[in-house]
């Protein structure tokens, strides 16, 4: 399978998916890595693995629609079987969504439907809650709201800040989201009109 990733910043869930695709775990390739930020570290990264790293600044456009039309130009070039958000800090359009139905992926940090948007951490410690974590699911025109595909949930523990909170979460994402790729590339993994079949159950 081939896969595009786009990124935005420090881009350690991407090394996790480099690193599974080198081990073999995921039957797939990342053919390109496409970050808005052109001094995002992840595109060192994916040079680094001899991977294709292309910045494309959202500043040198003049609104959300032209930037996401020359986003898909680009990412459709590649002819991708997957698009994976990871940490691409980006609102995109329904058109680039509905375009992807089926064949994207997002990870965010929170325990999906609870805390969609930012500063997932803090919210999470400001409201108490005994446990946060992270999501990957299909990207749906709604924001945060797609299909779930698997989580992963971390305590919450006495002293924690958002910093800290956040390190546990990152760790357990640099596990869920290989797995999530592995299972869609080994085509277990599908989008349905009435949710997210696996292994031919609905979840
Ligand atoms: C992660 O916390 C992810 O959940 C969020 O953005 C962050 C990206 O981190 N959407 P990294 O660039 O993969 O290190």
């Amino acid at each position: 399978k081939r896969i595009v990733v786009l990124i935005s910043g420090s881009g350690s869930n991407l090394q996790a998916l480099i690193d599974s695709t080198l081990s073999g775990r995921i039957d797939g390739r990342i053919v390109s890595v496409i970050s808005n930020r052109p001094d995002a570290f992840g595109l060192e990264r994916a040079r680094r693995a001899g991977i294709r790293a292309e910045p494309l600044d959202h500043k040198a456009f003049d609104s959300r629609e032209t930037f996401d039309a020359a986003l898909q130009e680009l990412i459709d070039s590649h002819e991708p079987d997957l698009v994976v958000l990871a940490g691409f800090m980006r609102i995109l359009t329904p058109e680039f969504v509905s375009h992807y139905l089926g064949r994207m992926f997002n990870i965010h940090p929170s325990l999906l439907p609870k805390y969609k948007g930012l500063n997932t951490h803090q919210r999470a410690l400001d409201a108490g809650d005994t446990e946060h974590g992270c999501t990957v699911h299909f990207v749906t025109p709604e924001l945060d709201g797609g299909p779930l595909v698997v989580q992963a949930a971390v305590p919450v523990e006495a002293g924690d800040d958002a910093d800290s909170l956040q390190q546990r979460v990152h760790r357990r994402e640099h596990e869920i989201y290989p797995l999530a790729v592995e299972w869609f590339c080994a085509d277990r993994l599908r989008l349905l009109p009435e949710g997210v079949e696996f292994d031919g159950q609905h979840l």
